[in-house]
């Protein structure tokens, strides 16, 4: 027998899977009341030399297990830091089916590439983005590499062949993510080239600043190469306004790149009004491993038309034999080899609905609002002077024992983390560090917003 294949034991293996996932799942349901030890054995285990010799599956698998028990995973209720996921359980089983299958997107795969864009357009009419044309990708930041290439290229189309020859600019809000600067470094436009666009009260981007600047710019001969607006940021889950984004770039003529990457699955939701403008944008970023549930990687870049992807990156291979002429998927993306990311999307969409998305998504918001309630009921919490726009919701404990308020925060989190009971991170918002819960998981209930009360009232008291 082959000595690669399972054969005969694929049976117990899968047995061996189902009975595991559904423990697995069922645990995800609750939270935990602490974290586990990373144990003496799990060192041990974790500090092995490459095997040479084989070993008995279901003892291999069990290993893993003990890996992934002893792992912060972000499927768990009460994993609020930084910009979560839930690890759908449709997602995980169309990744066990896509990575069977293997499948290489980089080229027309024949049904598999036909999703994919069914996928594609079925995101841009849920978040109001019509006619979208899209392609996956491993995260938000290669989407916005994706389309800041191509805004780049439209430019200055000559730009791809001979470089960058003048200077250039990209606008984007104080609070936009650090991927946009990355991006910006990345393609040779160089991180000072980033306008970082003060925020106005509600840390949206200021839109008199914006234009203030974009002249500037242009009188001195910097050719503006994007605007990028922010749906969620990633500090307080503020919406650049979109709208007015889009009037300026349309006036300049400069593209609009809506980095949606946390917040747009919102704009398919009541809470639409907040993106109004964005079915006019040039292109826009949504991971659907952040507030579409998904694992990850599933990220995608959406644009209207695909003549800026093909004239950014296609090319003409002798290994890459084009169908009819038409371009592959690799001519119209950044990665090559790339994995079926789209499968678990289509299944999840398919199983659970679009409806049951929007309620999981307002759900998560109602959790913020609660959030943001009973902490400014509370003297010993800080709140922003307005409720949640979307479901992360910043709050700063106080204490008449201390009067550095970034350092209390700072050591309650760190305790808060020490405990194991909920994963949380902090936020710097106005120069202050603040708490700062995200609610991107459909696990998460009201009962664990009570506890995390609970939780921080206690452990504040030990400080
Ligand atoms: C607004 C925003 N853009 C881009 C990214 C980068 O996304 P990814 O981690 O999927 O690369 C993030 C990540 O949190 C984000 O919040």
């Amino acid at each position: 027998m082959e000595r690669l294949r399972i054969g005969e034991q694929r049976h117990t293996v899968l047995d061996f899977l189902a009975k595991e996932m559904e423990r697995i799942w069922a645990s995800f349901d609750h939270a935990r009341e602490s974290e586990p030890e990373f144990t003496a054995s799990l060192k041990l285990l974790l500090n092995e030399q490459l095997p040479e010799g084989s070993q008995e599956i279901i003892e291999v698998l069990g290993q893993s297990v003990d890996v992934l028990e002893s792992s912060i995973a972000q499927s768990r209720p009460r994993f609020l830091a930084y910009i979560g996921s839930s690890g759908l359980e449709v997602g995980a089983i169309a990744d066990f089916l896509a990575s069977s299958y293997d499948i290489n997107q980089a080229i027309d795969s024949r049904a598999s590439t036909v999703l994919e864009q069914q996928t594609a357009k079925w995101v841009g009419e849920f978040i109001g983005f019509k006619s979208a044309i899209g392609y996956f990708t491993s995260g938000g930041m290669v989407s916005n590499l994706t389309a800041l290439a191509t805004a780049r290229n439209q430019a200055l189309p000559a730009s791809r062949k001979l470089g960058i020859d003048r200077k250039v600019a990209i606008y984007a809000s104080h609070e936009s993510h650090y991927s946009v600067r990355r991006t910006m470094e990345v393609l040779g436009m160089g991180s000072e080239s980033l306008r970082s666009i003060p925020i106005d009260g509600h840390h949206r981007m200021n839109v008199t600043e914006l234009k203030r600047q974009i002249n500037i710019d242009l009188s001195s001969g910097i050719t503006p190469i994007a605007i990028v607006a922010t749906a969620g940021t990633t500090l307080t889950g503020a919406v650049d306004p979109i709208g007015e984004l889009v009037k300026v770039a349309k006036e300049k003529q400069i593209w609009l790149h809506v980095d949606g990457a946390y917040g747009v699955p919102a704009a398919g939701t009541a809470r639409s009004a907040l993106f109004e403008g964005l079915d006019d944008a040039d292109s826009v970023t949504i991971d659907a491993h952040k507030w579409l549930f998904v694992p990850k990687s599933c990220s995608l870049v959406l644009m209207k038309d695909r003549n800026g992807l093909a004239m950014t990156f296609s090319h003409h291979e002798a290994y890459m034999p084009h169908a009819n002429d038409d371009y592959n998927p690799v001519d119209l993306t950044l990665e090559y080899s790339r994995p079926f990311r789209a499968l678990k999307l289509w299944i999840a969409f398919k199983t659970h609905g679009a409806e049951a998305f929007r309620d999981a998504i307002e759900k998560n918001i109602r959790l913020a609002e609660l959030t943001y309630q009973i902490a400014a009921q509370r003297s010993d919490f800080r709140v922003l002077p307005y409720p949640p726009d979307l479901s992360i919701a910043p709050i700063q404990f106080l204490s008449p024992s201390e009067s550095n308020r970034s350092a209390l925060n700072e050591r309650l989190c760190q305790r808060i983390l020490e405990d194991g009971r909920f994963y949380i991170s902090t936020a710097q918002i106005n120069g202050e560090t603040w708490l700062r819960p995200c609610y991107t998981n459909f696990r998460t209930t009201e009962a664990d917003v009570f506890a995390l009360f609970d939780v921080v009232t206690e452990l504040s008291a030990q400080l």
